[in-house]
């Protein structure tokens, strides 16, 4: 079985941090969310991996390079544009040569990785396995209709859901799905679609079969979900400690601390992850953050926050909570007349004051 993980695409909903960095790389609990999704391919014995890349191809690579960190092949096939998750699959059909595969997008996160799914997909002799799961905004997603526990329609995005059943981004696949791929056409938005290609298997005698997702599953196209992402991820991580923590300092619940940081009278209350080579000063980082390499945290206080590389929030003296805060940012405060907020934020950002 080989794998095909879509990591094109344009984050829209995740500009400004996507003008300058691919959605898959944005870090949940320090680590790019594509790399779970290489991860969950390795944990299931899944080594030939194929990753489908957009105009952040470049980045991607860099990023993941041939595999060998996880011991997996990485073979990237690049996309011309975002023409759709059944164009991807389209343009993988010589990558894959006949084997089943399992699609896993790749700014999804699922708990419990795909494992028991692949052994689930094997065992049936189905032509292709999806994933569902019951959420509350199912207008967000390609939704699944059942009947007697057989799906019998796939709509994506409707204004009307039939039901409340999300399709995750989780798909099982095996060769017939190209024959479904090149005979559909381009919806209304201009994409060849995934659920139209997964339609098209039902009403031609193909087998589909569905399971619901049992652990927790995330997109994370969105900042609010970029944030559930990381407190769902803080929430299973194992505290350690390879930093320098004061006297003054106070630690507690699950907290981690990378290598050649350094906690100086402060308070950190966990589950909070600090990257390597962060300076903690006279601050109090509250649960559900995620501070990434070389941070700078002085006279300040962070909660339930992503904040990225090289980044420094200096003397807000408030607390700054539910925040993204992207790479090499400087939020400060300003003794300087007249007293104001001066701003310099890119395109597509969004601040809120009080
Ligand atoms: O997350 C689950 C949902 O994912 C499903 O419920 C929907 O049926 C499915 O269409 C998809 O919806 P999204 O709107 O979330 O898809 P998005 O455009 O965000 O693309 C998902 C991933 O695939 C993302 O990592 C980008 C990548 N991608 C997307 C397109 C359209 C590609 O690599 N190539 C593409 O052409």
């Amino acid at each position: 079985m080989k794998a095909l993980i879509l990591s094109g695409g344009k984050g829209t909903r995740l500009r400004p941090i996507t003008h300058t960095a691919a959605k898959q790389l944005i870090p949940v609990a320090n680590k790019p969310i594509l790399f779970y999704a290489i991860e969950a391919m390795k944990d299931a014995g899944i080594t030939d991996i194929g990753i489908v890349v957009g105009e952040t191809h470049a980045e991607v690579r860099a990023a993941v390079g041939n595999g060998e960190k996880w011991g997996v092949n990485i073979t990237y096939i690049p996309q011309e544009a975002p023409l759709g998750l059944a164009h991807a699959v389209k343009i993988s059909e010589e990558f894959m040569n006949g084997e089943p595969f399992v699609m896993y997008l790749g700014d999804n996160l699922i708990r419990d990785g795909v494992t028991s799914l692949k052994e689930c997909f094997e065992k049936s002799g189905a032509n292709a396995q999806i994933l569902l799961a019951h959420v509350p905004n199912p207008q967000n997603f390609g939704v699944a209709e059942l009947n007697e526990g057989r799906v019998v329609r796939l709509v994506e995005k409707p204004i009307d859901p039939p039901s409340d059943l999300a399709l995750v981004g989780v798909y099982m696949f095996d060769s017939s799905v190209f024959e479904a791929v090149n005979s559909i056409q381009p919806s209304v938005r201009s994409e060849l679609e995934i659920t139209d290609a997964i339609q098209y298997l039902i009403e031609n005698g193909f087998r589909v079969e569905s399971k619901i997702v049992d652990g927790w599953w995330k997109d994370t196209g969105k900042v609010e979900d970029m944030l559930e992402a990381n407190r769902l991820v803080l929430d299973g991580m194992a505290p350690e400690n390879f930093g320098e923590v004061d006297s003054e300092s106070e630690i507690h619940g699950r907290v981690s601390i990378g290598k050649g940081s350094k906690i100086i009278g402060s308070n950190i209350r966990g589950p909070v992850i600090i990257g390597e080579n962060c300076v903690i000063e006279n601050s109090f980082i509250g649960p559900y953050s995620s501070i990434n390499d070389r941070v700078i945290i002085r006279a300040s206080e962070v909660e339930h926050s992503i904040i990225l590389e090289d980044s420094k929030v200096l003397d807000i003296g408030s607390r700054m909570a539910d925040s993204l805060v992207g790479k090499n940012v400087k939020i400060c405060k300003t003794l300087k007349k007249p007293q104001a907020y001066r701003i310099m934020v890119g395109d597509n950002s969004e601040v809120s004051v009080f």
